[in-house]
């Protein structure tokens, strides 16, 4: 781990530290991302910001950072990781009050900004070859599962009951429809026909799916968004869990069953050669509009590298005040 960047500043992680009083240790009120950067090229940039800005207004606080801001602090933290893919989360909470109440802080608080990159590794070729196993489970989460929350102890529990059951991922169902995985977007492919679940207030609208879903009509896969019975789930002839980390994952055992031949089937393999292309494409440069959307300033902030300490002070000080966070 290298610097991580919080509430206006660079600086080591054991340096990094946060009030008692930050409403997102109290109570979890914060919102997030996961970011995939290749190569030290951010991966899908303008997407993961979109979903933060819904994030940000579903919950009421005011995004600190306009694009260009997230831009240079999360691109300046991927620089300073080194070489290797990173992943970077990225956390905005409400900020700290000066006492702990549920109702939001009557005073002005500023938001708590912090971000962090950390080594990605390739999925373990073995293991994407064996494929995933996953238990279906009943979804107790909230009804806002379309925002990307902190809050995520149900996700939590989900998870790690998976795992003591000797399982990768839980796949969740509510009244009778599976959703998407504790951490994860669910796809099944029946007959041909690549499916997922439709965006709704009981599914994260996942960066990844958004993206297998344009790959697939891009290479003529057919597709669509619709319900996904238990029943269906059970009976296809693939089942994928796609996430910025794990990317696009076949499940090859479902509660103990095989599904299908019990190998990651033909149209995953097809999918997962169309997404490395995609990561290797952007690790040439070759998706650069996702700078430009962002109005980028990335060669105008390049800074000495002999000089890290000014560069990053010189860095952090190009990010707006008001992206800067609670106490700077
Ligand atoms: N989670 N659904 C849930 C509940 C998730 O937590 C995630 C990702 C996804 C996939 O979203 P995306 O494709 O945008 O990564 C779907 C991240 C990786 C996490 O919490 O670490």
């Amino acid at each position: 781990m290298s610097l991580v960047y919080l509430n206006g500043r660079f600086l080591p992680i054991e340096q990094a530290c946060v009030s008692v009083m930050d409403r997102g240790f109290l109570f979890g009120d914060g919102v997030y991302e996961v970011i995939p950067a290749y190569g030290g090229h951010l991966f899908r940039l303008m997407a993961h910001l979109d979903r933060l800005d819904a994030s940000l207004a579903a919950v009421r606080i005011a995004n600190p950072c306009d694009r260009a801001a997230w831009r240079d602090l999360l691109q300046t933290l991927v620089d300073e990781a080194g070489a290797g893919d990173h992943g970077i989360y990225l956390q905005v909470t409400r900020g700290a009050d000066i006492k702990r109440d549920h109702a939001f802080p009557v005073a002005e608080v500023k938001p708590t900004v912090f971000a962090m990159a950390s080594p990605l590794h390739a999925p373990d070729p073995v293991r994407v070859e064996a494929g995933a196993s996953a238990r279906v489970m009943a979804d107790t989460r909230w009804a806002r599962c379309d925002i990307k929350a902190i809050t995520l102890l149900p996700n939590v529990l989900l998870r790690q009951a998976a795992l003591d059951a000797g399982d990768d991922e839980a796949i969740l169902v509510r009244d009778g429809e599976v959703l998407e995985g504790s951490a994860s977007s669910l796809f099944i492919v029946t007959d041909g026909v690549l499916v997922t679940p439709p965006k709704s207030a009981m599914l994260l609208p996942g960066v990844t799916r958004d993206l297998v879903l344009s790959l697939a009509e891009r290479h003529g896969l057919p597709w669509a968004e619709r319900p996904v019975s238990e029943q269906a789930l059970r009976t296809a002839d693939e089942i994928w869990l796609t996430s910025s980390t794990r990317e696009v994952m076949a499940v090859t055992r479902l509660d103990g069953e095989l599904v299908g031949a019990g190998r990651p089937g033909p149209i995953w393999r097809r999918m997962a050669d169309w997404y490395q292309a995609c990561k290797a494409e952007l690790r040439t440069g070759g998706i650069a509009h996702e700078y430009a959307r962002a109005g980028c300033r990335r060669n105008a902030l390049r800074v000495s590298m002999q000089l890290p300490d000014q560069g990053l002070r010189a860095r952090a000080a190009r990010i707006p005040r008001a992206c800067a966070g609670a106490d700077s």
